[in-house]
């Protein structure tokens, strides 16, 4: 299994660009929003562009990705799509509500913890830490996890919206 994991590793590092991309495919596909925590709450907060509950991603070889969400505007769901473009591995660039590095910290198939460093169109920075499960539940190691890459960053414990909890956007 190690041995195994150390290959995949080393493929990543090794592999050229599309390759590496190309072992991020699987994890393509449905996903939901469980948490997302945020140095300024006003950003997670409904209104606000992290307001958001994930959908779908999808990987593709030409190392972008595509992440279809939606966000709540005066309580109405409104669909987005924005387009990551591979940096370094695990690494993405978005342009979203201003910039933002998007980096996966955690990729398994049934989580993904994301961390994102937004800088706004008005030059405010804003570190925030998501969780994306495929099920209902997320488990306790990987939620682990999310906390305490939350509280590297220094954000607050009562900085983190529950999006399982109040997700009726439509399904797709
Ligand atoms: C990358 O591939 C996807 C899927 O084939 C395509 O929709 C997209 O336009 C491509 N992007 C670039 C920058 O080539
Ligand atoms: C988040 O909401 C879900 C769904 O209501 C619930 O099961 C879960 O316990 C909540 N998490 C926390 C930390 O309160």
């Amino acid at each position: 299994m190690k041995v195994l994991l150390l290959s995949v590793v080393l493929g990543l590092l090794y592999a050229g660009h599309g390759e590496a991309q190309l072992l991020l495919k699987p994890f393509s596909g449905e996903w939901k929003t469980h948490y997302i925590a945020a140095s300024n709450k006003d950003k997670i907060t409904e209104g606000g562009p992290f307001h958001a509950y994930v959908r779908h991603i999808e990987f593709h070889a030409n190392n972008t990705v595509d992440l279809d969400f939606y966000v709540k505007s005066d309580g109405e769901c409104v669909k987005k799509q924005v387009t990551g473009v591979r940096q370094r591995i695990f690494v993405y660039h978005v342009e979203y509500a201003g910039e933002n590095e998007v980096t996966i910290l955690h990729l398994s198939p049934d989580a993904i913890i994301g961390s994102i460093h937004n800088v706004d169109e008005e030059g405010k920075e804003t570190d925030l830490v998501a969780i994306l499960g495929k099920r209902d539940r997320i488990s306790y190691l990987v939620h682990r996890r999310f906390k305490r890459e939350t509280r590297k960053r220094g954000i607050p414990e009562e900085n983190t919206v529950n999006f399982s909890d109040n997700d009726d956007c439509p399904e797709e």
